[in-house]
C-alpha cells in the first residue's frame, strides 16, 4: 500500500520544517512504509506563484491525497491585501473545503524537556492534555460579518465590525461524539469547555455536551467556563485529560497549552474529517523572524507526520518510532535554539532532522 501524502510547506519557515518531516517519513521506506508525495503552494506562497493563497489546483492535490501534510501559512508583507487572499485564508478555506472539523492538539511534556517550560517543573511533569477544538463553525465562520456604517443609534455614522458566533446541534455532537470516544481510549475524563454564564451558543453547547454524556457514562464529564479553564491550565493544569472547546476558544486555549510544554516548535496537531481523512500541521506558525535561518524547530512538524502514520494510515507502529526517535533525541541528543540548555549541542533545522533520521535506527 502506498501512501498518498499532498505536500504543502507555505511560507516563512513552512518549507524547512516539512523537508524534516519528509526526510524521516523517507527514512522508513527501508522499514517498509510507502509513501508518495505530491507538492503544492499554499498560503503567500499560493498568492505569489498562482495568485491565491489556496489556489484551485493546491485543493484538487489535496483531494486527490489521502493526508495533507501541512508547514505554516502567515506572510506580514501580505497583510494589507484583502482578506480573503492573506495567506490565513488557506488554512480556514482547507479546513472548511475538506470538512476537517475535529481538531487534536495533544499537549504533552516529555521529561526531558520539564525544565525549558516557564512553569515549575513539578506542575507539568508528566502532562498529557488532549484539546480537541472544533474547527469548521463558531465566530470563525458564523455570518453574517463584516464592517459597515453605523445607521442610527449613539454610533451612527460610525463604522462597527461584527461577527457571529453560532453553532449548530449537529456540529456541537460531532465533535461532541469525537471527544467522547477520544476520551474512552485515554483516562475517561472529558472537560467541556463553553461560556455559558454569557453566550447562548455556548449554553446550547454545553445542554448539547450533557445530553451526549448520557450515551458515554464510562466517561466523567464536566464543565468549565473558559476564562477559567484558562487559569486552570497555569495553576493545575495535570487536572485535564481531554478537553473539548469550540474554534474560537480552542484557539486560544491550545497556545496556552503549548506554553506548557515549553515550546511551541513541540506540539503537532491533526485536523480529521468524519472518515479520517486528515490534514497534519504543527501548531505554530510561519515565525517569518527566524525564517530561512536554519533556526527553526521541525519536532512539531516530524511529530505530525506521526500523527498522520497514526490517524489516517493505521500505522501505530510507524507512528511511535517516530516519537521513540524524538524521545532520544531530546534525551541524548543536541537541540534547536529555542530548547537549547548548558551541556547539549545546538544544532539547526537540518541537523535535527537528521538527528531524528539517524534515531530512528536507535529505536
Ligand atoms: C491556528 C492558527 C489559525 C487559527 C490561524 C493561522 C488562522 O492560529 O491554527 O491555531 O486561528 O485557527
Ligand atoms: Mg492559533
Amino acid at each position: 500500500m502506498t501512501y498518498k501524502i499532498a505536500v504543502l510547506p507555505g511560507d516563512g519557515i513552512g518549507p524547512e520544517i516539512t523537508e524534516q518531516a519528509v526526510k524521516v517519513l523517507k527514512a522508513l521506506e527501508k522499514d517498509g512504509l510507502s509513501v508518495e508525495l505530491e507538492y503544492a503552494a499554499v498560503g503567500g506562497a499560493g498568492y505569489r506563484e498562482q495568485g491565491h493563497p489556496l489556489p484551485p489546483e493546491t485543493l484538487e492535490v489535496c483531494k486527490r491525497s489521502q493526508a495533507v501534510l501541512f508547514g505554516a501559512v502567515g506572510d506580514f508583507s501580505l497583510d494589507s491585501l484583502p482578506r480573503h487572499l492573506r495567506p490565513e485564508q488557506a488554512i480556514l478555506g482547507l479546513r472548511k473545503e475538506l470538512n476537517l472539523f475535529a481538531n487534536f492538539r495533544p499537549a504533552l511534556v516529555y521529561e526531558e524537556l520539564a525544565d525549558a517550560s516557564s512553569l515549575k517543573p513539578e506542575v507539568i511533569a508528566g502532562l498529557d492534555i488532549l484539546i480537541i477544538r472544533e474547527l469548521t463553525g463558531d465566530i470563525y465562520f458564523g455570518k453574517p460579518r463584516g464592517i459597515h456604517i453605523v445607521e442610527e443609534g449613539p454610533f451612527k455614522g460610525q463604522r462597527e465590525g461584527y461577527d457571529t458566533m453560532r453553532y449548530a446541534e449537529s456540529e456541537i455532537s460531532r465533535i461532541g461524539h469525537v471527544a467522547f470516544q477520544a476520551a474512552r481510549k485515554r483516562n475517561r475524563r472529558l472537560c467541556s469547555v463553553d461560556k455559558a454564564n454569557v453566550l447562548e451558543t455556548t449554553q446550547l453547547w454545553r445542554d448539547v455536551m450533557i445530553e451526549l454524556g448520557r450515551e458515554y457514562p464510562d466517561v466523567e464529564l464536566s464543565h468549565m467556563y473558559v476564562d477559567n479553564c484558562a487559569m486552570q491550565l497555569l495553576k493545575n493544569p495535570k487536572q485535564f485529560d481531554v478537553v473539548v472547546t469550540g474554534n474560537m476558544f480552542g484557539d486560544i486555549l491550545s497556545d496556552e497549552a503549548s506554553m506548557l510544554t515549553g515550546s511551541i516548535g513541540m506540539l503537532p496537531s491533526a485536523s480529521l474529517n468524519e472518515h479520517g481523512f486528515g490534514l497534519y500541521e504543527p501548531i505554530h506558525g510561519s515565525a517569518p523572524d527566524i525564517a530561512g535561518k536554519d533556526l527553526a524547530n521541525p519536532l512539531a512538524t516530524i511529530l505530525s507526520a506521526a500523527m498522520m502514520l497514526r490517524y489516517t494510515f493505521g500505522q501505530e507502529a510507524h507512528a511511535t518510532r517516530i516519537e521513540r526517535a524524538v524521545k532520544h533525541v531530546l534525551a541524548n541528543g543536541p537541540r534547536t535554539p529555542d530548547l537549547w540548555v548548558e551541556g547539549k549541542a545546538k544544532v539547526g533545522t537540518q541537523a535535527m532532522g537528521d538527528a531524528v533520521v539517524q534515531a530512528l535506527a536507535a529505536v
